[in-house]
């Protein structure tokens, strides 16, 4: 099938190559002329594991392109998917200005039948906005369908996650769209869900806000926890054992970040408030993850009782491991209040710290793990990268000028570190 992929963002350009890995002939359009000239030359603008491979195979096999022409992709495409950015705006809602200026694009360049697929996180309602961009400017009456497929990628295993998928929803109005989107997923073997445009829509920040909602929940059990001299982590595996709970997204720490979780939640509780909702739930969500980001900084500051003049090293500032991203990221926040105490900052990050440096260009960026540690007050985890936590422990004694971890992502036992001769405090445990 040909796919226009418009939008060569995170999600295009790794859901666009995917789609070309299954023998589509895909072209990836982006208006940032810059990122499209790269891309041609074979650079890769993320770190995302296994992509690099594939671009590069796909690019070479003549099935995946680049362009910043949209007419011409539009033109010579029998889908289109939408991927452009949905930014926040202050409000927290959406802004869905790119959606609507790619669907004028569309409605005006077609001259047969186009299947307007939305990939993008949009607000429910977004496919009924576009159908409309696009009718008002159809006037040629040039038949067409628009559908909704959310994705659900994770950074970090988003090639995995888009090949072997626990779900495919489809939100379509017509057999049409409906059987396209059958035979383009048919190489994937997963269940797909179909449903109406409005349902897949929310189905996509329903999913994200209910993780989230996960996450927190198990973040305030963590300070029960704390309190109580119970330990989270059984408290997560006794909770996981049962199905209906399951045990993924149980694990309590420093706080969600990332582009989607933050930014999803804040725009569904501005469509349920659209909708005459208070969704009070999920704003306490956004509450306890805040706090749970400040109670690492509180953790830091009980141990160290001064923070003025101390140096802290940290390790990991990407908001999860294999990525570079940074985007809302637990470790920003941490960072900031820590330099607005008056400590001094060294920090190791496999990936992220290129990014990082844009944010903090005067914190000491570190060479590995242990260079972090040479001489600091205290190590914070922030980020639980595999590399962290095969560390040689007691190399790491020996390095830090006062032997104190604090652990935000519970990568280490407790009883070992005490009985190396640590200080330790982790999220949640004794
Ligand atoms: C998330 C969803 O998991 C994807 O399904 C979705 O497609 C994607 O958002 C999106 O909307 O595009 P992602 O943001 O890449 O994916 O990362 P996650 O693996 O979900 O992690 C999000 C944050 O939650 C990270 O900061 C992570 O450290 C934190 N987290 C996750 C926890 O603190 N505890 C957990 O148990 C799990």
């Amino acid at each position: 099938m040909k796919i226009a992929m418009i939008g060569a963002g995170y999600v295009g350009l790794v859901t666009g190559t995917c789609f070309s890995e299954l023998g589509n002939c895909v072209l990836c359009v982006d208006n940032d002329v810059e990122k499209i000239k790269k891309l041609k030359k074979g650079i890769i603008p993320i770190y995302e594991p296994g992509l690099d491979e594939l671009v590069h195979k796909n690019t070479k096999a003549k099935r995946l392109s680049f362009t910043s022409e949209i007419e011409e992709a539009v033109q010579v495409s029998d889908i289109i998917f939408i991927a452009v950015g949905t930014p926040p705006r202050e409000n927290g809602e959406a802004d869905l200005s790119s959606v609507e200026k790619v669907s004028s694009i569309i409605a005006d360049v077609m001259t047969e039948y186009k299947l307007v697929v939305g990939k993008s996180t949009v607000p429910v309602n977004t496919g009924k906005w576009i159908k409309r961009t696009m009718n008002i400017r159809n006037t040629k009456g040039i038949d067409f369908d628009v559908a909704s497929n959310p994705e659900f990628l994770r950074e970090g295993s988003a090639i995995n996650d888009f090949l072997y998928p626990d779900r495919i929803v489809i939100g379509v109005e017509s057999e049409r769209a409906k059987s396209i989107l059958y035979e383009l997923y048919k190489p994937i073997d997963a269940p797909i869900l179909v449903t109406d445009i409005e349902s897949a829509e929310i189905i996509k920040h329903a999913s994200n806000s209910f993780l989230a909602t996960k996450i927190s929940f198990i973040n305030a059990i963590s300070i029960l926890c704390e309190r109580a001299g119970a330990d989270v982590k059984k408290v997560a595996e006794g909770m996981g054992l049962d199905k209906r709970i399951g045990s993924d997204f149980l694990n309590a720490g420093a706080g969600f970040g990332g582009f989607c979780f933050p930014k999803d939640l804040s725009a569904f509780i501005k469509i349920a408030e659209d909708l005459g909702y208070d969704f009070r739930l999920l704003r306490e969500v956004e509450q306890i993850n805040e706090e749970q980001k400040k109670g690492i900084v509180k953790k830091i500051r009980e141990n160290l009782w001064n923070l003025r003049g101390k140096t802290i090293g940290v390790l990991g500032l990407s908001f999860k491991p294999n990525t570079d991203d940074i985007r809302y990221a637990p470790s920003i926040d941490i960072i900031g209040e820590l330099i607005k105490e008056g400590v001094k900052i060294k920090a190791y990050d496999p990936k992220a710290m290129e990014r990082t440096k844009k944010i903090f260009p005067n914190i000491t960026y570190c060479k590995d793990a242990y260079e972090v540690c040479d001489g600091s007050d205290a190590l914070v985890i922030l980020t639980e990268w595999d590399e962290f936590k095969n560390l040689d422990i007691k190399k790491v004694k020996d390095l830090l000028k006062t032997p104190i971890i604090v652990d935000g992502r519970n990568i280490f036992d407790p009883e070992t570190l005490k009985e190396i001769g640590f200080v330790y405090t982790g999220v949640g445990r004794k």
